[in-house]
């Protein structure tokens, strides 16, 4: 990990810590979401919000929240994903998951307030930095469709239902790009809409965006079957019964892959000058990620 990339996840650490404490739950309920909201994720989406906010002339300080907000967001998204009626996993960023800890009960109710309060957190960072080439209601927008039934929520569905469908790349395509890239493209965006980004900037960052969450989600399937429990903190054999890149291309097929969407990323934001450096970095780190 580089300096960068470790100096803006101590900062969204930061924020998720603050959330937890100032949460004013019941206490049968604070432990689950401060379980949730400060284990050990790679604050990816976070992160990339900031690059892009930070591409347009905007401190990473004043993206905090809505940083934390996607975190929130994905956080809910892998508690849910890990339920028994999911993938029914074991382990989650090197701990038992949040319902085999707290039960299934809680951890539910802890991945809907999370969902709950991250939109409130997106709409309060928009109040705070006022951008005017963009309204509120944009920019919520963008978050709830990304999330929503024809976004993250469709991906996870289609993907649990996908056994026994044909195996090509337009299916593969449907449910990852919602499954894991409608969140990427999200958290880019509202980074560039709260930093007052142009329409014209902005569409570019939506291309390194998709392209970006597609190569990040192939890498997943690719340590899905090469990764150890022990090195990424989760269970791994998960995708056997699903429709992935491995299955369409095999491990190499899928890591060349996974290479020219990262490439097509970089590509996207070519022209977008020296501030646009870090976006370039997370887009290698991704490539190169092995966790
Ligand atoms: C895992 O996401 C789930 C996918 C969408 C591939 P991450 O690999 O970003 O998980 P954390 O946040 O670091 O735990
Ligand atoms: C998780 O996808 C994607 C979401 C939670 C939206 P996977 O099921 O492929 O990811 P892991 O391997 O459990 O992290
Ligand atoms: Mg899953
Ligand atoms: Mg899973």
């Amino acid at each position: 990990m580089n300096d960068y990339f470790a100096a803006r996840r101590a900062l969204i650490d930061e924020a998720l810590r603050n959330i937890a404490q100032r949460a004013a739950a019941p206490k049968i309920l604070a432990e689950p979401l401060k379980r949730a909201l400060t284990s050990p994720g790679k604050r990816v989406r976070g992160v990339l919000m900031m690059a892009v906010g930070e591409s347009a002339g905007c401190k990473p300080e004043k993206l905090a929240d809505a940083a934390a907000a996607m975190e929130m967001i994905h956080a809910s998204s892998l508690i849910l994903d890990d339920l028994p009626a999911m993938d029914d996993a074991l382990l989650r960023r090197g701990q038992p998951t949040l319902h085999r800890e707290f039960g299934e009960d809680l951890a539910i109710l802890a991945a809907v307030a999370l969902l709950n309060h991250s939109y409130g957190l997106v709409a309060k960072n928009y109040a705070a930095l006022n951008p005017r080439q963009w309204t509120m209601q944009q920019v919520i927008k963008r978050v709830v469709d990304a999330v929503g039934w024809d976004g993250t929520i469709a991906g996870e569905a289609i993907d649990l239902h996908s056994e026994g469908s044909h195996l090509d790349f337009d299916t593969l395509e449907i449910i990852h790009s919602r499954k894991t890239g409608a969140l990427f493209v999200a958290a880019a965006a509202v980074g560039g809409m709260l930093a007052n980004m142009s329409p014209a900037a902005l569409g570019r960052i939506e291309i390194f965006a998709k392209n970006l969450g597609l190569a990040f989600q192939i890498t997943d399937d690719i340590l899905d079957v090469i990764g150890t429990p022990e090195h990424l903190g989760k269970d791994v054999g998960k995708d056997a019964d699903r429709l992935t890149f491995v299955k369409l291309a095999g491990v190499e097929g899928a890591k060349k892959l996974s290479d020219e969407l990262a490439e097509t990323s970089l590509a996207a934001i070519a022209n977008l000058g020296p501030n646009a450096a870090p976006l370039r970095d997370l887009a290698i780190l991704v490539r190169d990620r092995t966790r």
